[in-house]
Order: C-alpha cells, then sequence, then structure tokens
C-alpha cells in the first residue's frame, strides 16, 4: 500500500522518484490524522510555495482511488486515508503470495563473512563472548533471509605468546589428570600461577618467549601440548553453542594463519611499507592518527594484529566476500581500524568492505550469580541459570505444560538473547533477572507468550478456510495489526543495512503489542463463523510474523508456556 501511495504521488511529483517517495512517507502518531502521511517541505524549495499550499494542490489533483477511502490535508501534510478493506486484502494476499514473507533476493550472489564468538583457548567463555556470539548469529540470519551467502567464522584466540607461557606452567606444575578433570579453570589457574612465578623469577617470560617462539617454528612436542589445549577448550565452548543451538562454518582460529604470517611480512616488506622499531617490524600509521601497527616482534614471531592481516588476505581469496564483519567488544576498535589501514595501505581496495561492528559491555545487576570464580562470569553458568529460573516460573504458573524442560530451555535462552539485542549493540547491557524474565516486561518471554496465546488460539478453532470477508477486518485493532505486519520486510532491510539486531528486537515487540490489542478488542472465537474465520486468519499471520522475526535474533518459540 505504502508503494502505491509512493507511485501515485510521484505521478503528481516529477522532482521525486517514488522510492525518494516511499521513504518519506510517514507514518502518523494517531489514527485520525490518516494511515500515511507526505511531508511536502523538502517540495517548498523547488517549487517556491508554502508547504501547505502545495499539500492542498497536490492532494486536489489526485482523484477517486480504490485503494484510498479518503485524502486530506493539514499543515505541510498530505493525508492519506486506505480503504481498509482492500488494504488487508493486499496484505494478507502478498503475505500468502510470498514463499517466505519479507525475504528477498537483494544479497543473491553475494557473500558476506561473520567473524565472530571467537573465544579464546584455555581461557573461559565470559559473558563478552556471550554478546558477540548473539549479536553475530542474529546478523548470520538477518543477511540469510535478504538472499546473501553468509559465512560463520569462528576466529578462535588459538595461537600467541600465552600459549609458550602455558606450555611453561603445564611443564613445571600442571599435571596430565588434573587438565583432564578441571578442563579450562586448570588451564587458567596454572596461566596465573605462571604470572605469579615470573614476577619473581623474570627469566620465566623468556622461557615463554622460547617455546611459543618453537610452536612457530613446528615444535612437535609443544604443538602436541598445545593441540590439546585447544580439544579441551573446544569442548567446553560447544557446551555453549549447543545451548544457543549456534553453528559456524569455520573454526579458522588464529592458528590457522600460522604460516601465512610469514607471506604478510613479505608483502609489506615489498611494498615498502614496513620499518624496524626497537628490534620490532612496523607499519607506520601516524598519517592517519595511529599508532604503529606491530606486525613481527624482536624474535620474529607474529601477532594477533599480523594473524588478523592474514586472515584477510585468505577470506579475500577464499571466499571473495562482499563484506567482512567483524563482531568484538568496543575496545578492539583501534586494533580493527589500524589493521583495515594496513590492508588499505597494501593497495587493496576492498580495505572499504571490512566492518568492525562493535558492541558495549555487560554487567550484573546485583553483582550476585552462582559463578564458578570470583568476578569472571561464564557464559554457561548464566545460560543456565536463566534456564533454571525459568523452570521455576514455570513450576509455579503453569506446571501442567508438555514438554516443560524444553519450553525453560527456549524462554530461558530466548529471555538472554533478546535482552541482549534489545538495544543498539553500542549500548551496555545489564542483566537483571527480574526485568528479562518478566512474562509481561519488555521481554523475550513477552513476545514468546504471545505467540504461545495465538498458537492456542488457533488450536482450539481448528482448520480455517482460506476465503475471507475482507470487510470483516476494517476495525481499528485489525488495521493497526496488518499495518504492523506490512513494515516486516522493510524492518528487516534497515536492520541488515544498519547491523542492528534491535531494529528486528523491537519490531517483534511492536507485533505482540499490537497483537494483544486486538486480541483484547475483537473476540476471535465468535459464533459467527465468517467472522471467527477471518479475525482466525489474521491471528495466523501475526502468529508466523512473530516466529520469524523471533528467529532472526536466533530465539525459538513454544506452542505453550
Ligand atoms: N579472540 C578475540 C577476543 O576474545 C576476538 C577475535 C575477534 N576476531 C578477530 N578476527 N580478531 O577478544
Amino acid at each position: 500500500m505504502k508503494k502505491q501511495i509512493a507511485e501515485l504521488l510521484s505521478s503528481k511529483i516529477d522532482e521525486l522518484s517514488a522510492e525518494e517517495i516511499a521513504g518519506l512517507l510517514e507514518v502518523p502518531p494517531k489514527q485520525d490524522m490518516g494511515d500515511f502521511a507526505f511531508p511536502c517541505f523538502r517540495l517548498a524549495k523547488i517549487y517556491h510555495k508554502a508547504p501547505p499550499l502545495i499539500a492542498s494542490d497536490i492532494a486536489a489533483s489526485i482523484g477517486e482511488q480504490p485503494f484510498l477511502s479518503q485524502i486530506k490535508t493539514a499543515g505541510g501534510y498530505i493525508n492519506f486515508f486506505v480503504n481498509r478493506q482492500e488494504y488487508a486484502k493486499q496484505i494478507i494476499s502478498e503475505f500468502r503470495a510470498a514463499d517466505s514473507f519479507g525475504a528477498s533476493e537483494t544479497g543473491k550472489g553475494k557473500t558476506i563473512c561473520i567473524d565472530y564468538s571467537s573465544p579464546n583457548v584455555a581461557k573461559n567463555f565470559h559473558i563478552g563472548h556471550l554478546r558477540t556470539t548473539i549479536i553475530g548469529n542474529s546478523l548470520y540470519k538477518i543477511f540469510s533471509k535478504l538472499g546473501y551467502k553468509v559465512v560463520r567464522i569462528n576466529h578462535l584466540g588459538d595461537w600467541g605468546t600465552q600459549f609458550g607461557k602455558l606450555i611453561v606452567a603445564y611443564k613445571r606444575w600442571g599435571s596430565k589428570e588434573e587438565v583432564e578433570e578441571k578442563g579450562i579453570q586448570e588451564l587458567m589457574d596454572i596461566y596465573v600461577k605462571f604470572h605469579q612465578e615470573a614476577e619473581k623469577d623474570p627469566a620465566l617470560e623468556d622461557e615463554a618467549r622460547e617455546a611459543f617462539a618453537k610452536m612457530e617454528q613446528g615444535d612437535e612436542e609443544y604443538l602436541a601440548i598445545w593441540q590439546w589445549f585447544r580439544e579441551i577448550s573446544l569442548k567446553e565452548f560447544m557446551r555453549v553453542y549447543n545451548l544457543l543451538d549456534i553453528d559456524f562454518d569455520a573454526y579458522t582460529g588464529e592458528s590457522f594463519y600460522r604460516n601465512m604470517t610469514k607471506n604478510v611480512v613479505d608483502v609489506l616488506t615489498e611494498k615498502g611499507l614496513l620499518v624496524e622499531s626497537e628490534g620490532a617490524l612496523v607499519v607506520r600509521l601516524d598519517d592517519y592518527d595511529m599508532p604503529p601497527c606491530i606486525v613481527a616482534k624482536k624474535d620474529g614471531s607474529s601477532i594477533y594484529a599480523t594473524r588478523d592481516l592474514a586472515a584477510i588476505l585468505y577470506r579475500k581469496k577464499t571466499y571473495d566476500f562482499d563484506k567482512c564483519l567483524y563482531v568484538t567488544g568496543l575496545e578492539q576498535k583501534l586494533h580493527f581500524a589500524q589493521v583495515f589501514k594496513v590492508i588499505e595501505l597494501m593497495g587493496n581496495d576492498y580495505a572499504k568492505d571490512l566492518v568492525h561492528i562493535p558492541y558495549g559491555l555487560v554487567s550484573l545487576k546485583d553483582g550476585k550469580m552462582s559463578s564458578r570464580t570470583g568476578n569472571v562470569i561464564y557464559a554457561e553458568d548464566i545460560l543456565k541459570e536463566s534456564i533454571g529460573k525459568t523452570s521455576a516460573i514455570i513450576e509455579e504458573k503453569n506446571p501442567d505444560i508438555p514438554e516443560k524442560e524444553e519450553v525453560a530451555k527456549i524462554v530461558g535462552i530466548g529471555a538472554i538473547i533478546f535482552n541482549d539485542l534489545y538495544n543498539q549493540r553500542i549500548k551496555d547491557v545489564v542483566f537483571d533477572w527480574n526485568k528479562l524474565l518478566n512474562f509481561d516486561g519488555e521481554t523475550g518471554p513477552y513476545v514468546q507468550y504471545t505467540y504461545a496465546r495465538a498458537s492456542s488460539v488457533l488450536r482450539k478453532i481448528g482448520d480455517i478456510p482460506e476465503e475471507i470477508d475482507y470487510s470483516l477486518l476494517t476495525d481499528d485493532a485489525s488495521l493497526e495489526l496488518l499495518k504492523t505486519i506490512e513494515r516486516y520486510p522493510d524492518i528487516i532491510v534497515d536492520a541488515a543495512s544498519k547491523f542492528e539486531p534491535f531494529i528486528i528486537s523491537r519490531y517483534s515487540m511492536d507485533v505482540a503489542h499490537a497483537f494483544n490489542k486486538f486480541y483484547q478488542a475483537c473476540q476471535i472465537n465468535v459464533s459467527d463463523e465468517n467472522l471467527k474465520f477471518a479475525r482466525a486468519n489474521l491471528v495466523k499471520i501475526a502468529r508466523w510474523v512473530i516466529k520469524d522475526s523471533l528467529s532472526l535474533l536466533g530465539m525459538k518459540c513454544p506452542e505453550q508456556m
């Protein structure tokens, strides 16, 4: 309908395309101001006339239209009132005609790499990594919906000097049994011990550097130990991915690039970009107001940035991406700015397609949580705690539903995801259990509950015929719900272009609100069959949109809760 209005207007306004007009069309805050409004202020300069005059001239030139019931002007606005019956028919038919409403082919033939989650081997998977995992997964779903081929890359932190330290620590104070029994926790403990001991005996640092240098040269004994640490860590990470139902296309961590870092140094040398600085090799970035990007340390070993440079060259060659996204905390902003700049200085124009997607910090409202160690909060603990708390709520509110455990998992995990994705990425996230698990608040459980309610209505009605008397869907609440549904395709495009999943979560909340208003205002299971079926059809569509939009966040929906 919006498109039709835009086309109609563009036939009256030579200076603006239908697309530009569609971008300017607004949805007025109140229903008595119409369903769509076109502001004429921008035209004032072109026509050298006052906006209200332009509005009334254009309005007068538009004759009767089958899809509009009324056109009014107010101030500099033209207000359009849709023909509600026609509108219901259009939205519902459009919904049915599409294979998957909101999907598009915009991204056909294009590839997007998303580098996300990427926890560090031998370190705990903490709540910060939970954010990159949740945001990255949602971006994957959103871009896939728009037809892009998405490559999900887990750039594990599995290489670097810290592994030299770990190996030294393990050889001195570790035991196979302890590591096997306690996993990452034990690796973290011996790592801490290394630092304590190194305070007293600085020679340990040199030993660790040497150990890492040996790893880079392919020392078999050290690599076997490292490989073992990596496997143990991955097993723990997989537990978090299984809880979240998340998968990757490649677990190509930093170690994957260990034989490609020499090439990075060669290319940079060849291009004359490398200079020596205190024994290290760096690319100076003074011209861009950034500190130098270190590419090789004194002993020749690579660092985090070197491996990121190698990864970019590899990904471009392997996937020929149209964009490569990096989802990490804001604190890595400078790192990525430096690395992207070096890629550009190498002469790669695709440097512009590398995008850092930063996000804010996570904290706990009351600071209390059943975390295993002092202040590091394990992602797994927080997910399980949420499932446990949800389980208790279900026991109290609705203990007789089937598959209680599965429902608690879907809702408990969903609550965490929704809380994470409800604001702009860059905003900090607070874990406030009372808030995020409130079934009546602005929460995941609330939207999921709305879905379950819609499911329950449809279960009671049973089969519904597709033919509808559209004139029965012209009340305010039905119109509002239809209008909300109509926005879905644009919402997805908007979320993708800004790399912002919160646009989807807010939208799913809008659908839930519009649905619940409709549910209050319009009794569905009425004796008049025509009315019942017309409304049930609308319930069906709203239910689908809720489920689909939540799936773009990485959430599932229970049929009962
Ligand atoms: N392992 C890093 C960390 O935990 C994140 C890696 C992000 N990706 C990358 N290509 N640098 O902070």
